[in-house]
């Protein structure tokens, strides 16, 4: 398994399949479950200054190829979640999601999150349904440069910008976190994305809309990378419907040195992360492979 460890500018992993913001990473102990079944590190629950709780139900729903979810970004708020982020520390690196209305609210959240020992942040400037922040904010350039900017000069732990597909060109938002002074970008988050039950004769979710995740959205992810890589000189981290060994080699090869990953939790189960593992590492054997980093980005030759 050693094949596996990656590197995502100064951070080392022993594995390149991280745990996606939103799924088993609210408390300490489900972290420590997912580092235990193969996860290389793990992005929390996205984690604002105050308690919040998200939209009312019904905010999940299944759909044919994955997910659609409202939740309005819940959480416990920054302080409750100290103690949340030194047990999974003791386990492997966290990396801390952080969303705010401002630049200022980003960088507070930030400091905390390095406060308590996150290895990373990872801002949230993507969230596709929560009114004033996500990407309300992450869909301006100009206001990613700015919250990242920030949020750098508040911080020495590397900064990870999470980026929205629901955009004309997610190549600007990738150019704009890396001008602020990104470590890294991280893509996708979810499409904007609605559900209709007939028989109600309206939006199944309390919000109406929400975010599509899961299997339809590879290859929308996939895309997302491959342009990315090719214009940015910062390190991608792909995420958006990789259920398999394939679907995580798809998008090291479109240029992700290293990839996140969400529904497959809910679909397989956390098992998830060390099936993948032993996928790639035959993958690599067969085809003469010695690091993951080898493979990253080689469909662009
Ligand atoms: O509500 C949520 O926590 C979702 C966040 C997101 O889609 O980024």
């Amino acid at each position: 398994m050693g094949k596996l460890k990656v590197a995502v500018g100064k951070l080392n992993f022993e594995f390149p399949g991280i745990v996606a913001s939103g799924i088993m990473d609210e408390t300490g102990d489900s972290m420590v479950r997912m580092f235990k079944s193969g996860a290389g590190a793990v992005v929390t629950k996205s984690i604002g200054s105050k308690p919040r709780p998200g939209h009312s139900n019904p905010t999940f729903t299944e759909v044919e190829c994955g997910y659609v979810n409202a939740m309005g970004l819940p959480n416990p708020g920054i302080d409750m979640f100290e103690k949340e982020i030194k047990t999974a520390s003791s386990e492997g690196p966290v990396i801390g999601s952080i969303f705010g209305g401002d630049e200022k609210e980003f960088a507070y959240l930030a400091s905390r999150m390095e406060e308590f020992g996150a290895v990373a942040v990872e801002l949230n400037l993507s969230c596709p349904h929560a009114a004033g922040y996500g990407a309300e904010i992450g869909s301006d350039p100009e206001m990613i440069v700015s919250v990242v900017s920030e949020v750098k000069s508040s911080v020495d732990i590397p900064v990870w910008a999470k980026l929205t597909p629901n955009t004309s060109s997610i190549q600007a938002l990738g150019r704009a976190a890396e001008k602020g002074g990104a470590d890294a970008v991280v893509a996708i988050n979810t499409l904007k994305a609605m559900v209709i039950c007939p028989e109600l004769r309206k939006p199944v979710l309390s919000n109406k809309f929400g975010g599509l995740s899961g299997p339809g959205i590879k290859p929308v992810g996939v895309r997302a990378v491959y342009d990315l890589y090719s214009s940015l000189n910062i390190p991608v981290i792909g995420v958006g419907g990789i259920t398999c060994w394939r679907d995580a080699a798809e998008y090291i090869m479109a240029g992700a040195s290293a990839y996140q990953m969400g529904s497959a939790i809910g679909i397989t189960g956390p098992e998830v992360f060390n099936e993948i593992n032993e996928g790639l590492v035959s993958f690599m054997k067969e085809h003469g492979y010695e690091t993951v980093k080898e493979m990253v980005g080689v469909a662009h030759e």
